[in-house]
Protein backbone atom coordinates (compact mmCIF):
# COMPACT_ATOMS: atom_id res chain seq x y z
CA UNK A 1 0.00 0.00 0.00
CA UNK A 2 1.05 3.82 -0.15
CA UNK A 3 1.30 5.80 2.01
CA UNK A 4 1.30 9.98 2.18
CA UNK A 5 4.75 11.00 3.36
CA UNK A 6 3.40 12.23 6.73
CA UNK A 7 3.54 9.88 8.97
CA UNK A 8 6.93 8.59 7.47
CA UNK A 9 8.38 12.47 8.26
CA UNK A 10 6.92 12.44 11.76
CA UNK A 11 8.38 9.03 12.54
CA UNK A 12 11.63 10.48 10.93
CA UNK A 13 11.61 13.23 13.29
CA UNK A 14 11.04 11.10 16.33
CA UNK A 15 14.06 8.80 15.44
CA UNK A 16 16.39 11.51 14.52
CA UNK A 17 17.00 10.15 10.73
CA UNK A 18 15.98 11.41 7.46
CA UNK A 19 13.83 9.74 4.51
CA UNK A 20 15.57 9.62 0.96
CA UNK A 21 13.70 10.58 -1.90
CA UNK A 22 14.77 8.74 -5.15
CA UNK A 23 13.17 9.86 -8.63
CA UNK A 24 12.24 7.15 -10.82
CA UNK A 25 11.89 7.11 -14.36
CA UNK A 26 10.98 3.60 -15.53
CA UNK A 27 10.13 -0.16 -14.37
CA UNK A 28 14.19 -1.24 -13.26
CA UNK A 29 14.86 1.90 -11.18
CA UNK A 30 12.01 1.59 -9.29
CA UNK A 31 12.42 -2.06 -8.58
CA UNK A 32 16.00 -1.00 -7.47
CA UNK A 33 14.68 1.76 -5.02
CA UNK A 34 11.39 -0.28 -3.83
CA UNK A 35 14.04 -3.48 -3.09
CA UNK A 36 17.05 -1.46 -1.76
CA UNK A 37 14.25 0.82 0.99
CA UNK A 38 12.97 -2.90 2.09
CA UNK A 39 16.60 -5.11 2.25
CA UNK A 40 17.56 -1.52 4.12
CA UNK A 41 14.29 -1.49 6.57
CA UNK A 42 13.90 1.98 5.02
CA UNK A 43 10.43 3.99 4.62
CA UNK A 44 11.19 5.73 0.68
CA UNK A 45 9.62 8.27 -1.01
CA UNK A 46 9.62 7.49 -4.95
CA UNK A 47 10.03 11.12 -6.58
CA UNK A 48 8.45 11.33 -10.15
CA UNK A 49 9.02 14.60 -12.35
CA UNK A 50 6.39 15.61 -14.50
CA UNK A 51 8.49 14.90 -17.61
CA UNK A 52 9.53 11.38 -15.95
CA UNK A 53 5.65 10.57 -15.80
CA UNK A 54 4.72 12.06 -18.99
CA UNK A 55 7.80 9.38 -20.10
CA UNK A 56 6.22 6.45 -18.46
CA UNK A 57 2.74 7.68 -20.15
CA UNK A 58 0.98 9.21 -17.45
CA UNK A 59 0.30 9.54 -13.67
CA UNK A 60 -2.32 6.50 -13.81
CA UNK A 61 0.34 4.07 -15.11
CA UNK A 62 3.02 5.07 -12.54
CA UNK A 63 1.06 4.72 -9.87
CA UNK A 64 -0.28 1.50 -10.66
CA UNK A 65 2.88 0.08 -11.58
CA UNK A 66 4.39 1.19 -8.30
CA UNK A 67 1.01 -0.56 -6.68
CA UNK A 68 1.73 -3.50 -8.57
CA UNK A 69 5.06 -3.82 -7.78
CA UNK A 70 4.97 -3.35 -3.90
CA UNK A 71 2.31 -5.81 -4.02
CA UNK A 72 4.14 -8.18 -5.93
CA UNK A 73 7.64 -7.35 -4.43
CA UNK A 74 5.85 -7.88 -0.78
CA UNK A 75 7.50 -4.59 -0.13
CA UNK A 76 6.36 -3.88 3.53
CA UNK A 77 8.08 -0.77 3.96
CA UNK A 78 5.68 2.62 4.13
CA UNK A 79 6.55 3.75 0.31
CA UNK A 80 5.05 7.42 -0.76
CA UNK A 81 4.81 8.29 -4.43
CA UNK A 82 5.72 11.65 -4.64
CA UNK A 83 5.14 14.16 -7.79
CA UNK A 84 8.39 16.07 -8.19
CA UNK A 85 8.22 19.53 -8.74
CA UNK A 86 4.60 20.50 -10.18
CA UNK A 87 4.52 23.12 -12.08
CA UNK A 88 0.45 24.22 -11.19
CA UNK A 89 -2.10 23.13 -9.58
CA UNK A 90 -4.21 21.09 -12.79
CA UNK A 91 -0.12 19.12 -12.41
CA UNK A 92 -1.19 18.39 -8.87
CA UNK A 93 -4.94 17.58 -9.19
CA UNK A 94 -4.01 14.91 -11.88
CA UNK A 95 -1.15 13.52 -9.91
CA UNK A 96 -3.97 12.88 -7.23
CA UNK A 97 -6.50 11.16 -9.17
CA UNK A 98 -3.95 9.54 -10.93
CA UNK A 99 -3.08 7.18 -7.49
CA UNK A 100 -0.12 9.27 -6.02
CA UNK A 101 -0.01 10.04 -2.55
CA UNK A 102 2.61 13.35 -2.36
CA UNK A 103 2.84 16.06 -4.37
CA UNK A 104 5.00 19.09 -4.42
CA UNK A 105 4.17 22.06 -5.70
CA UNK A 106 6.78 24.52 -7.11
CA UNK A 107 5.99 28.15 -6.71
CA UNK A 108 9.60 29.24 -6.18
CA UNK A 109 9.76 31.14 -9.26
CA UNK A 110 6.45 33.11 -7.90
CA UNK A 111 6.95 36.49 -6.36
CA UNK A 112 6.40 35.30 -2.36
CA UNK A 113 2.50 36.08 -1.86
CA UNK A 114 1.91 34.13 -4.94
CA UNK A 115 4.02 31.34 -4.00
CA UNK A 116 2.17 31.27 -0.50
CA UNK A 117 -1.47 31.58 -2.62
CA UNK A 118 -0.78 28.15 -4.70
CA UNK A 119 0.12 26.17 -1.90
CA UNK A 120 -2.26 26.97 0.49
CA UNK A 121 -4.79 26.43 -2.58
CA UNK A 122 -2.76 22.87 -3.24
CA UNK A 123 -2.86 21.89 0.62
CA UNK A 124 -5.87 22.68 1.12
CA UNK A 125 -7.06 20.16 -1.78
CA UNK A 126 -4.65 17.54 -1.28
CA UNK A 127 -5.31 17.45 2.62
CA UNK A 128 -8.58 16.70 2.41
CA UNK A 129 -7.77 13.71 0.20
CA UNK A 130 -5.02 12.84 2.38
CA UNK A 131 -2.29 13.34 0.39
CA UNK A 132 0.81 15.11 2.04
CA UNK A 133 2.13 18.21 0.13
CA UNK A 134 6.12 19.64 -0.48
CA UNK A 135 6.51 23.21 -1.78
CA UNK A 136 9.82 25.51 -2.23
CA UNK A 137 11.03 28.57 -1.43
CA UNK A 138 14.48 30.25 -2.57
CA UNK A 139 15.79 29.48 -5.46
CA UNK A 140 18.67 26.54 -6.52
CA UNK A 141 20.85 26.91 -8.79
CA UNK A 142 21.19 24.25 -11.92
CA UNK A 143 18.61 22.58 -14.08
CA UNK A 144 15.75 20.57 -13.90
CA UNK A 145 13.55 19.97 -16.18
CA UNK A 146 11.43 22.81 -16.15
CA UNK A 147 13.15 24.12 -13.52
CA UNK A 148 16.31 26.79 -14.82
CA UNK A 149 17.64 29.60 -12.78
CA UNK A 150 20.92 31.27 -13.50
CA UNK A 151 22.06 32.23 -9.86
CA UNK A 152 21.28 31.11 -6.22
CA UNK A 153 19.53 33.06 -3.92
CA UNK A 154 19.16 31.18 -0.40
CA UNK A 155 16.22 30.60 1.35
CA UNK A 156 15.38 32.75 4.45
CA UNK A 157 14.64 30.73 7.34
CA UNK A 158 11.87 34.00 8.46
CA UNK A 159 10.22 33.58 5.35
CA UNK A 160 10.55 29.94 5.39
CA UNK A 161 8.35 30.23 8.96
CA UNK A 162 5.92 32.62 7.53
CA UNK A 163 4.98 30.40 4.40
CA UNK A 164 4.86 27.92 6.48
CA UNK A 165 2.56 29.03 8.83
CA UNK A 166 0.64 30.54 6.11
CA UNK A 167 0.12 27.35 4.35
CA UNK A 168 0.19 24.23 6.55
CA UNK A 169 2.75 23.02 3.62
CA UNK A 170 4.04 19.56 5.20
CA UNK A 171 6.75 19.70 3.73
CA UNK A 172 9.28 22.62 2.24
CA UNK A 173 12.51 22.41 0.03
CA UNK A 174 14.78 25.14 1.05
CA UNK A 175 18.00 26.50 -0.76
CA UNK A 176 21.19 26.71 1.27
CA UNK A 177 23.80 25.27 -1.21
CA UNK A 178 22.81 22.07 -2.96
CA UNK A 179 22.48 22.45 -6.98
CA UNK A 180 19.95 20.17 -9.15
CA UNK A 181 21.95 18.73 -12.41
CA UNK A 182 25.09 16.50 -12.51
CA UNK A 183 27.55 18.99 -11.65
CA UNK A 184 27.22 20.56 -7.53
CA UNK A 185 31.03 21.92 -7.90
CA UNK A 186 33.75 20.40 -6.33
CA UNK A 187 33.79 21.08 -2.15
CA UNK A 188 30.29 22.54 -2.18
CA UNK A 189 29.72 23.45 1.01
CA UNK A 190 25.87 23.76 2.51
CA UNK A 191 25.08 26.55 4.27
CA UNK A 192 23.41 24.68 7.33
CA UNK A 193 22.85 27.34 9.26
CA UNK A 194 19.49 27.80 7.20
CA UNK A 195 18.23 25.10 7.96
CA UNK A 196 19.40 24.95 11.91
CA UNK A 197 17.27 28.57 11.88
CA UNK A 198 14.42 27.50 10.40
CA UNK A 199 13.82 24.36 12.58
CA UNK A 200 14.61 26.24 15.70
CA UNK A 201 12.27 29.02 14.84
CA UNK A 202 9.17 26.47 14.04
CA UNK A 203 9.98 24.73 17.37
CA UNK A 204 8.91 27.61 18.79
CA UNK A 205 6.19 27.95 17.21
CA UNK A 206 5.49 24.01 17.51
CA UNK A 207 4.78 23.60 14.13
CA UNK A 208 6.06 20.59 12.46
CA UNK A 209 7.42 20.51 8.73
CA UNK A 210 9.77 18.44 7.00
CA UNK A 211 12.79 20.50 5.84
CA UNK A 212 13.96 19.26 2.27
CA UNK A 213 17.50 19.30 0.36
CA UNK A 214 16.89 19.06 -3.46
CA UNK A 215 20.08 18.48 -5.36
CA UNK A 216 21.21 16.40 -3.01
CA UNK A 217 22.86 13.44 -4.75
CA UNK A 218 25.98 12.22 -4.17
CA UNK A 219 27.40 11.81 -7.93
CA UNK A 220 30.24 8.68 -6.70
CA UNK A 221 33.12 9.19 -9.26
CA UNK A 222 33.03 5.29 -10.03
CA UNK A 223 29.78 5.79 -11.61
CA UNK A 224 31.20 8.86 -13.22
CA UNK A 225 34.02 6.70 -14.94
CA UNK A 226 32.02 3.65 -15.80
CA UNK A 227 29.70 5.94 -17.37
CA UNK A 228 32.79 7.35 -19.61
CA UNK A 229 34.39 4.06 -20.19
CA UNK A 230 31.19 3.07 -22.27
CA UNK A 231 31.67 5.81 -24.23
CA UNK A 232 29.53 8.60 -21.77
CA UNK A 233 30.90 12.46 -21.93
CA UNK A 234 30.62 13.85 -18.41
CA UNK A 235 32.49 16.33 -17.17
CA UNK A 236 33.26 17.99 -13.79
CA UNK A 237 30.68 16.44 -12.35
CA UNK A 238 30.75 16.25 -8.48
CA UNK A 239 28.02 15.89 -5.81
CA UNK A 240 27.29 16.73 -2.51
CA UNK A 241 29.54 14.49 -0.05
CA UNK A 242 28.14 11.73 1.90
CA UNK A 243 29.50 13.33 5.12
CA UNK A 244 27.73 16.72 4.15
CA UNK A 245 24.60 14.90 4.02
CA UNK A 246 24.79 13.48 6.97
CA UNK A 247 25.59 16.49 8.94
CA UNK A 248 22.95 18.25 7.24
CA UNK A 249 20.61 15.39 8.72
CA UNK A 250 21.75 16.14 12.43
CA UNK A 251 21.09 20.26 11.94
CA UNK A 252 17.02 19.41 10.47
CA UNK A 253 16.98 18.61 7.07
CA UNK A 254 14.43 15.42 6.32
CA UNK A 255 14.31 14.43 3.26
CA UNK A 256 17.09 14.26 0.82
CA UNK A 257 16.10 14.11 -3.05
CA UNK A 258 18.72 11.82 -4.48
CA UNK A 259 19.64 11.28 -8.20
CA UNK A 260 18.16 14.03 -9.51
CA UNK A 261 21.61 14.10 -11.76
CA UNK A 262 20.56 11.34 -13.42
CA UNK A 263 16.87 12.73 -14.05
CA UNK A 264 16.18 11.23 -17.10
CA UNK A 265 17.09 8.48 -19.48
CA UNK A 266 17.43 8.61 -23.24
CA UNK A 267 14.17 9.20 -25.65
CA UNK A 268 12.54 10.42 -22.50
CA UNK A 269 11.21 14.11 -23.42
CA UNK A 270 11.50 16.23 -20.70
CA UNK A 271 8.89 18.72 -20.43
CO1 LIG B 1 14.36 19.75 -7.22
Amino acid sequence: MLVSATEMLKKARDGHYAVGQFNINNLEWTKAVLLTAQELNSPVILGVSEGAGKYMTGYKTVAAMVKAMVETLNITVPVALHLDHGRNFESCKAAIAGGYTSVMIDGSSLPFEENIEITREVVKYAHERGVSVEAELGVLAGVEDHVFSAGSTYTNPLDAVEFIKKTKVDALAISYGTMHGANKGKGAKLRKEIAIATKECLLHEGIFCALVSHGSSTVPQYIVKEINDLGGDIQNAYGIELAQLKEAARCGIDVFRIFDSLNWVPGMEVA
